[in-house]
């Protein structure tokens, strides 16, 4: 799709450590936002369980867990790479019996009943017309009728401890209004947390909240 589509297994450093990166997953080490995204959900925690949705490498559930930011980091993403990818790094680093790896469409896979202290996804901003094909690279960036975005809006809050945080990195390349009519439609208001304005385009961390 463009340059930094990752066409064969690599090993590459990002934020001070190797990671194994597989083919089609989204490689954090070539974009600005994870790194953004990393940083300021740092300053959300300590918490003792993260749910990230969308995890790709795995790369910020498994620092998170190492860093002592969260106690338990459940990590689930649609593409099954990702879902391999993130078991790899999460052993390369130690962490494999704190991080919970799963393939899941958004909340689809979680077990009832589970909680979680922060909910985040660095999430595929860019609008296309709902029932658009796409590859495993392109589900990184594209979400088509923002279907996944309106599951992860209305469903999120479902899956929050009582003082939980619905959480998501967006980036400009999306549609923050209608990503806002989204939320209102599920009687959430959004708030903005960070926003990164250095790049090619911003990025936002954002909160929902009833
Ligand atoms: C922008 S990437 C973020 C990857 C990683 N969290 C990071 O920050 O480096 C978005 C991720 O969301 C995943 N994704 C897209 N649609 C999804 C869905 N419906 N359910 C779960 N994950 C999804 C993609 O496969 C991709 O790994």
């Amino acid at each position: 799709m463009n340059s930094w589509e990752v066409l064969e297994r690599e090993e590459v450093e990002f934020l001070g450590s190797t990671w194994t990166l597989l083919p089609g997953v989204y490689p954090m080490q070539r974009v600005r936002s994870s790194r953004f995204f990393w940083e300021r959900l740092q300053e959300l925690g300590p918490v003792e369980s993260f749910l990230e949705i969308g995890c790709g490498s795995g790369a910020l559930s498994v620092l998170g867990v190492k860093a002592g930011t969260y106690r338990s980091a459940t990590a689930v993403d649609i593409n099954p790479t990702a879902v391999e990818n993130t078991l790899l790094n999460a052993r390369r680093h130690g962490v494999e019996s704190r991080v919970e790896v799963r393939r899941s469409d958004v909340f689809a896979s979680l077990d009832e009943g589970q909680r979680f202290d922060l909910i985040f996804w660095n999430s595929p901003g860019v609008f296309l017309e709902e029932g658009a094909t796409l590859t495993d690279h392109e589900r990184s960036v594209f979400d088509p009728g923002y279907v996944a975005h309106t599951r992860y809006l209305s469903e999120g809050s479902t899956y929050l401890t009582e003082n939980g945080r619905l959480t998501l990195g967006f980036c400009g390349n999306g549609d923050l209004r209608l990503l806002e009519q989204k939320a209102a439609d599920a009687g959430l208001t959004m708030k903005t947390l960070a926003e990164d304005d250095q790049g090619s385009h911003p990025h936002w961390l954002l909160e929902f909240r009833h």
